[in-house]
Formats: structure tokens, sequence, C-alpha cells
């Protein structure tokens, strides 16, 4: 056996000491990374427990919704039609509400990216009324918001101002009000049309607002008709949705000339609803995070404004009324583009929703086809550039029509076999059509469904007397 000498044992001394002292460094810097990070925790520990509360996959509970006496947690949040703590009661007479264009349909795509689109916000989080730049908007979302447009090719943004508020409804407001003080100052009032079936915000926000220089003056399409724009001496104001709320159809400004203004509101400009034959250049244009991830309650818009004067005013207009968007709300959204750009450069997002939109008109088509009742509208595939090939249009919402002569009210007939729609007066059309929204929960999509091939069998049963959703829901669960 060989005995160290003394040379050898103060070289293994030294050794030793110093893997010691890498390892003692190393503890101390890995302990002071996770006390650095431990703010994080218990924001983190609280959200995935409310992510976890049970509510039978017919509801869901909230970090901010309201706490159970019984449990100190947040209550479940139940599905339509659902009940109780747990949301497994089925409510007798439940309504099927078709009402709302409620963008939840996106929602499992949010489950599914629940990691990388989840964003922690800190107590002091941009708490200045300003970014450090002096604007209200934030730099880094303006320029996603530049990428999604030009991977999507559904708008162009080179050469014009971006502007953030809270929700297109906002927007909408401020560019009407924002175009009716373009005018010279003698200038009659300013009317504002939208071609019949119009979304009807236009005309509710316009006379809500009663101001004294623009009014609501009706269908576009009667005024060019009458050529009646031509020969006012006021101005004209044009709202052009694309693809259109309710029918879905893409549309184009019907009036033309130096007196008429254009605002296209492209709330459903995106490839999960249309084809996108081509990147919208119009002067004045709205979109809507609502309508793009699914995210209507963080309330979030932008309108796209090519003339400068018009942006100025609709920047003052929105620094007056809101001093901009709420910053926690610009962090989401970034967030949330990010999850969008970064999944296939927003292919998989908009494959998405496509593929669900899809399948819905597909089973909604099926049923209405085998009913002389009712009809739905029609819309032709076209080009669509963002995937390369030819698209069906699959809109929103459906667009019912009741076929029978004496069916005049057509929302009443539904409301009166248990669904709930938007009457078409709302739109400036006949009662004889109403609007059902497709968009919402798959849960509400399927008891939309239900219901309507029960209707349907009936019809051609020729049967009358209809049972109540939840019966029908019993017989199928
Ligand atoms: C055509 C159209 N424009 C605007 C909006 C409003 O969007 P936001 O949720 O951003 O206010 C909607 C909402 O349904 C809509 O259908």
């Amino acid at each position: 056996m060989q005995i160290c000498s003394s040379k050898n044992i103060l070289c293994c001394l030294i050794t030793c000491s110093l893997i010691l002292n890498l390892l003692l460094l190393v503890n101390v810097s890995l302990r002071s990374r996770s006390w650095e990070n431990s703010w994080t925790r218990d924001a983190m520990e609280e959200a995935e427990a409310v992510a976890s509360i049970h509510c039978s996959g017919n509801g869901r509970a909230f970090l901010d919704g309201v706490i159970s006496a019984d449990h100190g947690r947040p209550v479940c949040e139940c599905n339509a039609c659902y009940g109780g703590s747990d949301c497994t009661q089925l409510l007798p007479d439940c309504q099927v509400d078709a009402d709302s264009g409620d963008p939840t349909f996106l929602e499992p795509f949010w489950v599914k990216n629940a990691g990388s689109s989840a964003v922690v916000i800190s107590g002091w989080h941009r708490m200045s009324y300003e970014f450090s730049d002096g604007s209200l908007i934030s730099e880094e979302l303006k320029k996603h918001i530049e990428t999604v447009h030009a991977i999507t090719g559904n708008a162009i943004t080179q050469g014009k101002h971006i502007i953030f508020g809270p929700g297109a409804t906002f927007l909408l407001h401020a560019a009407v009000h924002s175009l009716s003080h373009q005018h010279s100052a003698s200038a009659s009032l300013s009317n504002v049309v939208a071609s019949i079936p119009y979304y009807p915000v236009y005309k509710e926000q316009t006379e809500f607002f009663k101001a004294e220089d623009y009014k609501f003056s009706g269908d576009s399409a009667k005024w060019k008709e009458d050529n009646d724009y031509l020969k006012t001496s006021s101005n004209i104001i044009e709202l052009v949705t694309s693809p259109n709320n309710p029918d879905g159809r893409l549309r184009k400004a019907v009036l033309e000339g130096p007196s008429v203004k254009k605002v296209h509101d492209l709330a459903y400009y995106w490839p999960h609803f249309t084809p996108i034959p081509e990147p919208a250049d119009e002067d004045l244009m709205i979109f809507t995070l609502s309508k793009l991830t699914g995210h209507a309650g963080s309330r979030f818009g932008w309108a796209i404004v090519k003339d400068e004067a018009v942006y100025r005013k609709m920047l003052t207009y929105i620094e007056l009324t809101a001093f901009g968007v709420s910053r926690e709300t610009q962090l989401r959204v970034l967030k949330l583009l990010k999850v969008l750009l970064h999944n296939g450069n927003g292919k998989e997002m908009s494959e998405f929703g496509h593929n669900i939109m899809r399948s819905r008109w597909m089973k909604l088509s099926q049923t209405m086809s085998q009913s002389t009742r009712f009809s739905i509208q029609q819309l032709e595939p076209q080009y669509c550039s963002f995937f390369h090939q030819l698209r069906t249009p699959y809109p929103a919402f459906a667009w019912v029509k009741c076929e029978r002569e004496e069916d005049r009210d057509c929302y009443q007939v539904l409301k009166n076999l248990n669904i709930t729609g938007r009457a078409g007066s709302l739109f400036g059309t006949e009662n004889r059509y109403v609007r059902l929204s497709l968009v919402k929960s798959q849960h509400d999509f399927d008891l939309l469904l239900r219901q309507l091939n029960k209707i349907v069998s009936e019809e051609r049963d020729d049967v009358t007397v209809m049972p109540s959703i939840s019966s029908a829901v019993r017989e199928n669960t």
C-alpha cells in the first residue's frame, strides 16, 4: 500500500476545500435565486388552486369570483341551464340563449395554452399614467399587432397610425365623433349610415349620444338608390361591416364622393370566420381582440387610421374620455399575441377556431336542410390568401329566416320554441329574420343544436307541442 506524501496530502486538502467552496457557492446562489422568485409563488398557487376547483365540467371558478360561505373559495359559475354548487343540476324550463356574440368558442385553445398564455402582474406594474416615452400605448404591443396583420394578410398597416381603445364599441364612437368634427364649421350635421342589415350598436350608440354634430340616418343602400347623398349639403359617415354582423357577408362601402367618410368595422375579418381574399387598405379600420382571440372581457380594440388629422382627433377623444387603455390589459394582450404568433405564425389558433366554426356550421346546415319552416344564409367559398386555398366562410352568426307566411315575428316563434336569438328589427330589417349566435361555448352550441334538431324533427312529424330544453337535454344525456 502506498503511503501519501505530505505534498500529496496538502494537494488533496486544497482540492477538497475548493470543491466544498464551490458547492457552498452554488447552494447560496440557488437559494438567493429562489428567494428572488418567491414573490410569484403565492400568485401561482392561488391561480392553480382556483383552476382546480371542480365544477363538473359544466362551469368554471374564477379568482375574482364570489367566495363561498361553505368552503371559503370562489364559487362555481355554471354554464347556461346548469346550477348547484358544483353545476350538476340541470335547470328545468331553461331557454337556450343564442343572443349575444360572446366569443367563448376559443376558450379551449387558451386552456390548451394555459402555461404560455398566463401572465403575472406585479403590484408595481406600470403604475404611472403614461409609458416612459409619455405615450399611452405599448410600442411592443403595437409592433405585435402590426406583425399579426402582416402574417394574416388582412390589413395594411404601413404608413398608418394605430390607436388603442377599450374595445371596438368605444373606438366606433371615437371614429364617428372625430369624422363629424372633420368637416368645416359651416357644414350641417353629419349623417351616419350603414347598410341593412346592420350591427345594432351603430344606431343605438349614435342615438344614445344625441350629439349636435351627427345623427343616425338609416340605410346606406337607400341613400345610394335615392342619390340623396349627392343632393344633400351635409356630410355622410358610412359604417361598413365586413364580414357583416349579422349575415357574415364580405362588404364594400356603397357610397362614394367627397362628402362621404367611411369607417370599416373589420371585427370579424379573421381567417377563422372568413376567407381573406386580400388585405384591407381603408382610411379608417377598426379591429377588436374580442373576435380575434375571444377575449371580449379584456376590452381591447384598435383602429388603423390613414389621415393624420383624424388620428389626432381620435387620440384627443381617447385622452379626454379614458386616458388610454389599462396597462394591465395591454400586458395581457401582448402575451396573448405572442402565443398566437409563436404557434405556427397564427396558423394554429386560426385552424383551431376555423375547425370549431366549420364543425358547427356543418351540423347546423345539416339540421336546417331538413326544414322548410326555417332557412339560413348561404355563403360562397372564396380564395383565402392566409390558408392558400379556397375556403368557405363560417360566420359568427346564423341569420335565420322564418319561411312560413304566418311566422312574421321569427324572434317570437323561436322564443316560443325555447330559443332566444336577436330580432331582425334591431338590425334595421324585418322581424321575419332572427340572428343566432354560434360563437358561444361548445356547451351553448350543443344546447342550441339539440333544440333545433328537436324543432325540425317535430316539424317533420308535424307535432306542435314543444317540451322544454331541460327535458330535451335529459333525454340526450
Ligand atoms: C361588428 C362588430 N363591431 C364591433 C363589436 C364590438 O367589439 P368590442 O367587444 O371590441 O367592443 C362587435 C361585437 O359583437 C361587432 O359584432
